[in-house]
């Protein structure tokens, strides 16, 4: 029986990176999207003091519990912390017993590049309350955190809160359900961010717009986006690397043509390419955010030094095949993870 007044878990997500297929996804297209091993950090203590207390480095964010309901929660919609408090909110009632939550926050990742920080945030909020209301399991954290996300943002499709619960590759498919991709090579990626924010709702917004006003044009695009996820998932499952990167251009491509692109971006891109990347694109919602490349991964990061004397400011990911992280009381004997 879980004592919670000594109550100490801590919860792990991974961030993504779209691979293939973002905005198209909403309007039921494929993806394929892999989690990376950069993780949300969330530690959560009971307290007595009658608040929730959310710390992140030097942001702090505290709320009298009496407050806790849907109207204030949205007076924080701009806060990097917005998704964690959200979550709480959804389930405040469910955890009648406590008197108030301590929330700590460590983060690898960005927060509004298109690496994922909303979904992984979700994720690992869900993970570690869901340990509390014995639904901890990975199918009820999933569908418990895209639920979060869709309130955040209405058209969520989900993709990112599916990688971020289970890890590894996946080939995200809205209407007929998602299958892991079994990836026999080393991947190896290249994050860059252009340090521009993005809101995913508003980008969204913009391609349906688009959508509404030139139907066949976006219908020519979806198309063309969904055989270049069916190519790509015959390239990842083959190994063959020199085709990956040549699809994830072309998908960039697509992505320019629905003008959720960055001249930023397009910079970017254009100096990995020139460096020896193998394909590059935006990740994610776009309008600035991050830009991923993929690397060639025998050739002793030669590209990646190349790149580096160019753009200092990099991060190197690799996939994560975890996903969701919980471990339960942490001070005393009683260690789980119930997943
Ligand atoms: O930028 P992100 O990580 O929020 O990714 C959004 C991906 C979209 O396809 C644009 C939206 C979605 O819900 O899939």
């Amino acid at each position: 029986m879980t004592n919670y007044h000594d109550l100490n878990i801590n919860s792990s997500a991974p961030g993504k990176i779209t691979l293939f297929g973002e905005h198209f996804v909403v309007y039921g297209n494929p993806a394929i999207i892999a989690a990376i091993n950069k993780r949300i950090s969330i530690t959560l203590k009971s307290s007595v003091t009658n608040s929730i207390t959310i710390r992140f480095g030097e942001e702090k964010l505290t709320l009298p519990t009496f407050r806790i309901n849907t109207h204030t929660v949205e007076t924080f919609s701009n806060s990097f912390l917005y998704p964690i408090l959200k979550c709480i909110t959804n389930v405040w009632e469910d955890l009648g017993c406590f008197s108030g939550l301590e929330v700590s926050i460590e983060s690898q990742i960005p927060y509004g590049e298109g690496l994922g920080s909303s979904a992984a945030s979700c994720v690992a909020i869900m993970g570690a309350l869901g340990s509390i209301l014995n639904k901890g399991d990975k199918t009820t954290i999933f569908e418990s955190a895209s639920q979060a996300e869709r309130m955040i943002h209405e058209n969520s499709s989900g993709a990112d809160c599916y990688a971020s619960t289970y890890g590894g590759i996946l080939l995200f498919r809205p209407s007929s359900g998602n299958t892991r991709i079994k990836v026999e090579e080393k991947l190896l990626f290249l994050v860059s961010s252009t340090c521009i924010k993005h809101k995913t709702r508003d980008l969204v917004t913009k391609v349906k717009k688009l959508k509404e006003k030139n139907p066949t044009v976006f219908k020519e695009l979806a198309d063309s986006a969904k055989n270049i996820c069916v190519d790509a998932k015959r390239a990842l499952k083959e190994g063959d690397q020199q085709t990956l990167g040549n699809l994830l251009t072309e998908n960039h491509k697509l992505l320019q043509k629905l003008h959720v692109s960055h001249p930023k971006v397009d910079e970017l891109i254009e100096t990995f390419m020139k460096s020896g990347a193998l394909g590059c694109k935006l990740t994610g919602a776009g309008g600035g955010g991050a830009v991923i490349a993929l690397l060639p991964n025998n050739d002793n990061y030669e590209t990646l030094s190349e790149i580096r004397k160019k753009v200092p400011d990099l991060m190197l990911a690799e996939l994560d095949y975890t996903g969701i992280q919980v471990v339960q009381n942490l001070n005393s004997e009683k260690i789980s993870n119930r997943l």
